[in-house]
């Protein structure tokens, strides 16, 4: 395909973070009159927006993380982004706001990666370029009830590897006086309300020294559910895959990445209800996203009780072996067997 060129970019690749950097240009589609408008690319990263927008005053609002990785053989692929479509949708649906048709989102994200192709980290620094799907009603509406209006947009960022000197175990800790979801609420969809409410908690377990918190189930606070921004996994003494299954954690790509893998490498993948006493049975555990792939968890904290979940000094061999494949995959380093990557260079 022949492209335009685009103004060179100087970026340290080596030292990206997770933070926003700006980039050439964001797409935007407005919904209007019941349809969806083209997708136009803009420059600037401000929005003019009504003061009575729903997604300020009712948090009518969505969004979406994937990755687009330049891989071993130049080729630039985005990670599984019909998941993230179908995920965007469920979660339109639960607040009320249209959907968008699987090509719309998939030509979006294949639009905007493309202008801003030299925003992608070369292979081998570990970095991606993160795309931000957001959807949100931009309508003006003073009673509560949906808007008239929504935009959706897809902003992109390079992003470095979170780890780079290899996985480095954390302390989890779990609060009793905080819940993440209710069990028939928001905590299946990825509404921007939930990361709200996930503030307070999270600069708590910070401010003690904890990189992440695990919430139990809202009702009986028996059941493990999942971390902040991060799904739940323990690999059993007998090596066993085990993923809470519940109507209010949000159901992680990652998360059914590893467990077809794990399932792959002939192990037994168990997604139930799991009882937070299990984790004394477990000999891994990890936290799993898009954004870190896993981050192995050495000590989960509980009150006054502190469980050792794993290594301290580096990543259980389970999760290690599950990391390397799945970011080879990402990375075009070894066949996608389950035709997970999609081409857009
Ligand atoms: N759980 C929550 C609450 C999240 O915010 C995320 C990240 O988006 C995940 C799990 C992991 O989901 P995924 O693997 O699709 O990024
Ligand atoms: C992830 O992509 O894994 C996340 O946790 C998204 C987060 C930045 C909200």
């Amino acid at each position: 395909m022949n492209m335009p060129s685009l103004p060179d970019v100087t970026i340290d690749w080596e030292n990206l973070g997770f933070s926003y950097q700006r980039t050439h240009c964001h797409l935007e589609h407005v919904w209007r009159d019941g349809a969806w408008g083209p997708g136009r690319l803009k420059k600037s990263p401000y929005l003019k927006l009504h003061i009575a927008a729903t997604a300020l005053h009712y948090g009518q609002s969505a969004f979406e993380g994937l990755k687009a990785f330049c891989c071993q053989d130049g080729h630039l692929r985005v990670f599984r982004p019909q998941m993230n479509a179908r995920r965007m949708n469920l979660t339109a649906r639960r607040t009320c706001m249209p959907e968008i048709p699987e090509a719309l989102f998939l030509a979006a994200i294949r639009k905007v990666v493309i202008a801003n192709r030299n925003f992608v980290p070369p292979y081998g620094t570990g970095g991606s370029l993160y795309i931000r799907p957001l959807l949100f009603g931009s309508g003006a509406q003073i009673g509560v009830s949906p808007a008239n209006e929504y935009i959706f947009l897809i902003l992109v960022t390079p992003v470095g590897a979170y780890y780079k000197r290899g996985l480095k175990p954390v302390r989890a800790v779990v609060f009793d006086d905080y819940d993440r979801a209710a069990p028939l609420g928001m905590g299946h969809v990825k509404v921007a309300g939930n990361y709200a409410a996930s503030l307070e908690p999270h600069l708590k377990a910070h401010e003690q020294g904890f990189a992440v918190e695990l919430y139990l189930d809202a009702k009986t606070h028996r059941y493990i559910e999942e971390f902040g921004t991060s799904n739940f996994i323990g690999i059993t003494r007998d090596g066993r895959y085990v993923t809470p299954k519940s109507p209010s954690i949000l159901p992680s790509v990652t998360n059914d990445t590893l467990q077809t893998l794990a399932k792959d490498m002939g192990m037994n993948v168990e997604a139930r209800q799991v009882a937070f006493d299990e984790v004394l049975e477990m000999s891994e555990v990890g936290a799993c996203g898009t954004a870190v792939v896993i981050t192995p968890v050495h000590e989960i904290v509980h009150g006054r009780t502190v469980i050792r979940v794993g290594p301290e000094d580096g990543c259980g061999p389970v999760l290690e072996k599950l990391y390397k494949r799945v970011t080879a995959i990402q990375y075009g380093e070894v066949p996608d067997p389950h035709g997970w990557c999609v081409s857009l260079l």
